[in-house]
């Protein structure tokens, strides 16, 4: 049985501590605790684990056990049972310690051996680095160090290591050089919240589970594919951090070219991690990095001013707390990327991203070519429009796919349809934090859903030439986007010149629109 055979799927993975470096922060009190905690519901969980948190902030075992018990009441996303929380209560650790120095390290390795006596577990640790990125190499050098990444018979031990991997493709080679030291990359799982998504996982499901769908999947029948991963959030407290990031760095880099390499990759001869990871790395190194001249013509950046969202007044990103007022930081990109390969050679790939705009959604719509002949007189103005299918991530997750139908009545007229599924119809779902299937899948050793270091690589060799000329020519237009809006007009320029536009379709709410219907797009299938 391998470990992404279903039936090893549904059993826990072997005995294991699990250490979490920054457990006072956010990502630990809100998505880690309860994700973990509803593993061990759900019985996916080691049958005997041990939870050993890791911060500077001052405390001790029954403190941190305290504020776990009171987090977990706020954060858990399901209602909190008291012999399940009893039984993780106690498995819990806590270690404050200054992540310079080796001693906290030491001490980490006694506190591993008295968890590991306490509930006679093997020497399998998960380490997870919940910290921010610049105690990333620090942190894996000093468990190396101390011999904590060294693995043995019955002692399995891997890092899960949060976003960002590097600032740029300098920063990312010498991160991954630095963990290269210590651990072989069998033991590092670079974490992508995205790909803890269902509707992302369902990508590979609804393109290889069905024989429908794959013969259409190429630049035959598919005229452009767009990703949409729009918010109506600003910064919020995050300022400090998202000024020297930007939307490139913060959703493209990672998340974004992470689903569009799911949507364009050739099927793997099997769902294990580096089948999968091969054939995404293929889809990313298949992106010719933009000439300075095609980042000009073919991306658009924006940064948020004042407007209105959710019916309230809200600020430009420049008065954000902790953003420099003068900030030429985007909060908005759109851009044209081509896979230059066989299957989608031609098809333009249309990406946009970013803070304040008009609805948080998440989506991806493929859009096909017209039928070759217009059978029925439609007029190409209105009732032509292609078929498009779209893949609805957040908020509504399902998928839809526009067909033509006949209105009821004597004549035949083409009205455009929705053919409607929502994940809410399955019923049965309980509220998850996204982690879950992350946390599991590292305990059980599927690495198919964590970045691989060649496709980070990748995804820095496309992004890094944007960044540069951005960098060169500062933008002058900024504030360009009102908050509440779609972003910049230039993002609708983008596609106007290539005879497209940008879709929205609510899977909810219908009926189904677009942002702007102006006029025929795309071509007739040839
Ligand atoms: C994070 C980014 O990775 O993803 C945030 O750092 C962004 O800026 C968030 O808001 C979006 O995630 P989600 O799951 O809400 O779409």
């Amino acid at each position: 049985m391998t470990p992404q055979s279903p039936s090893f799927r549904n059993t826990p993975g072997a005995p294991c501590t699990i250490v979490i470096f920054g457990a006072s922060g956010d990502l630990t009190k809100r998505k880690l605790l309860p994700a973990l905690y509803n593993l061990k519901v759900l019985g996916l969980l080691p049958q005997s684990f041990a939870v050993i948190g890791v911060a500077v902030t001052d405390g001790d075992d029954d403190a941190y056990r305290a504020k776990a018990t009171a987090d977990i009441k706020e954060f858990a996303t399901r209602p909190v049972d008291d012999a399940e929380w009893e039984d993780f209560r106690k498995r819990m650790y806590y270690l404050q310690g200054d992540f310079n120095d080796v001693e906290t390290f030491k001490a980490l390795d006694a506190k591993i051996g008295q968890a590991r006596a306490d509930w006679s577990l093997p020497g399998n640790v998960l380490f997870y680095l919940a910290v921010s990125p610049t105690f990333f190499a620090k942190v894996v050098d000093q468990l190396g160090t101390v011999g904590l990444t060294t693995e043995a018979a019955d002692a399995w031990r891997r890092v899960i290591i949060e976003k960002p991997f590097g600032h740029d493709l300098t920063s990312a080679r010498a991160l991954n050089e630095n963990l290269c030291r210590h651990l072989n990359e069998s033991q590092v799982y670079r974490i992508d919240h995205y790909l803890g998504k269902e509707t992302v996982q369902n990508i590979m499901v609804f393109r290889f589970g069905n024989s429908i769908f794959e013969p259409v999947w190429n630049r035959r029948y598919i005229d452009y594919v767009q990703i949409t991963v729009a918010e109506e959030l600003g910064v919020e407290l995050r300022g400090g951090y998202y000024d020297h990031s930007g939307v490139l760095r913060d959703m493209v880099q990672n998340h974004i070219l992470s689903v569009l390499s799911l949507i364009a990759m050739e099927p793997p001869s099997s769902i294990t991690g580096d089948s999968v990871r091969n054939e995404k790395v293929k889809v990313l190194e298949a992106i010719r990095p933009m000439e300075p001249e095609e980042v000009i013509s073919n991306t658009v950046r924006g940064q948020y001013g004042p407007g209105i969202i959710a019916g309230k007044q809200v600020p430009a990103y420049r008065s954000e707390p902790d953003v420099n007022p003068q900030s030429n930081t985007e909060t908005f990109v759109a851009m044209k990327l081509f896979v230059e390969n066989w299957r989608w050679a031609e098809v333009p790939f249309f990406i946009r991203s970013g803070k304040r705009l008009a609805a948080h959604s998440t989506q991806v719509v493929i859009g096909f070519r017209r039928a070759p002949l217009l059978l029925f007189g439609e007029d190409v103005q209105t009732n032509s429009k292609p078929n498009r299918l779209v893949l609805h991530m957040q908020p509504d997750e399902g998928i839809t796919l526009d067909i033509h139908a006949k209105r009821p009545g004597p004549n035949i007229n083409l009205v455009n349809v929705p053919l409607n599924f929502s994940y809410s119809d399955f019923g049965e779902g309980t509220a998850a934090t996204g982690y879950e299937t992350l946390l599991y899948d590292c305990m059980i050793g599927d690495t198919t859903l964590f970045h691989r270091y060649d496709s980070v690589d990748a995804s820095w060799r496309i992004v890094s030439p944007i960044l540069d000329v951005w960098q060169a020519l500062p933008a002058r237009d900024f504030p360009n986007y009102e908050s509440g809006s779609w972003g910049p007009a230039a993002s609708d320029h983008l596609l106007e010149k290539s005879g497209h536009m940008w879709h929205h379709y609510p899977l909810k709410n219908g009926p189904f629109r677009t942002e702007r219907e102006s006029g025929p797009e795309g071509k007739n299938l040839a």
